[in-house]
């Protein structure tokens, strides 16, 4: 599949989740916890259902598991992998001005390692990114770790990277997203990020909605995502347990974005990126203590490369989707 392609898929897919199920969606507080495998047992659940002649759970012996999320803790993140598409289902980074403020480290000295603690089948490997036509996508960015080189090369695992479009999205948008986030630790003491992949389904001419990644890799081996996510937590302390918090959500296409495009455009519901990515992220943060962050701060990224803003222009113009259909779409999440 083409870059220009992806582009589109990536891009047409921003309006996946029609608004009407918003109204739908269950409450965000009071989800139960995940709940672990039941052990086998080959009684029946209910006195009222007669003595079960099958015994399901029996399958258990074997070794079948629940999908393993392979967490990772590392100094500069705390991630989860999804051993399916070989990227991460979430990575979590912390950061404060006093963190920002330390430059101990280089990128230079850093090289992308693959994370041996997942197991070789499921790894994402150096050689599946080799001439893929995509940059390995920092989820937690380098740049939030220069506060020691242990930290900044822990974030070049392949754990913590997606395929990501290279010139005008990651090399560019996307790395304005970045700064805008680091941004604001002049409005929060703490900031949380929680950073990952998305694939997310597009209406066809047919009328159906599919779902179209490309994979990359040779056999075929790492998905790339249609879009990716951010969900951004401004703690307006840096250890009051019930401080308030500033929530934003943002999901943003894997694709050339110009850099006049509004970040706002790009805000989407919490629940939005829930109901998306199958992840919970705040379930235990009262609505007394929410605040929305883009009513706080200003949720723009600001760019002084003119030009370059310019010739990404041109280029939209050549064949992909306005910016204003971009949002428009964006908008019904
Ligand atoms: C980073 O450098 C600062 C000085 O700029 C030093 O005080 C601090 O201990 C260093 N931190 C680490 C983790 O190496
Ligand atoms: C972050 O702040 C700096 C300094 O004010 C500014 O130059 C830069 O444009 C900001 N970055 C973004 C993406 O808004």
């Amino acid at each position: 599949m083409s870059k220009s392609t992806l582009a589109l898929i990536a891009a047409g897919s921003a309006a996946a989740v029609p608004t009407s199920t918003l109204p739908n969606l269950p409450p965000i507080t009071g989800a139960p916890a995940p709940q672990p495998l039941p052990t086998p047992v080959s009684q029946p659940v209910s006195s009222n259902l007669p003595l079960a002649p099958v015994n399901p759970s029996g399958v258990l012996k074997y070794g079948l598991t629940p999908p393993i999320p392979d967490t990772n803790i590392t100094p500069s993140h705390l991630s989860s992998y999804n051993r399916m598409t070989r990227n991460p289902h979430w990575v979590a980074e912390h950061f404060t001005p006093q963190s920002l403020s330390q430059n101990n480290a280089s990128r230079r000295n850093s090289v992308f390692y693959e994370d041996t603690t997942v197991p070789p089948m499921f790894r994402a490997k150096l050689h599946d990114y080799f001439r893929s036509g995509y940059d390995r996508g920092h989820q937690t960015p380098a740049a939030d770790a220069k506060w020691s080189q242990d930290a900044m090369d822990s974030t070049f695992v392949l754990s913590n990277m997606c395929p990501q479009v290279g010139d005008g999205f990651n090399r560019d948008y996307w790395a304005h997203f970045e700064d805008f986030c680091r941004n604001l630790t002049k409005h929060y003491p703490s900031i949380r990020v929680v950073t990952g992949p998305l694939y997310l389904p597009k209406q066809h001419p047919d009328g159906k909605w599919r779902v179209t990644y490309e994979v990359i890799g040779n056999p075929p081996n790492v998905a790339v995502p249609t879009h990716f996510y951010k969900v951004i937590y401004g703690e307006d302390h840096l250890s009051n347990p019930g401080c308030k918090v500033a929530l934003g959500a943002f999901v943003l296409p894997n694709t050339e974005i110009p850099n006049r495009k509004s970040l706002r455009d790009f805000e989407v519901p919490l629940e939005a990126v829930e109901r998306a990515s199958g992840l919970i992220f705040a379930d235990k943060l009262p609505m007394e203590r929410r605040k929305r962050l883009c009513t706080e701060v200003n949720c723009e990224v600001l760019v002084r490369e003119f030009d370059k803003a310019k010739q990404q222009g041109n280029a939209l113009n050549a064949g992909q989707k306005p910016a204003a259909q971009i949002a428009q779409e964006s908008r019904r999440w």
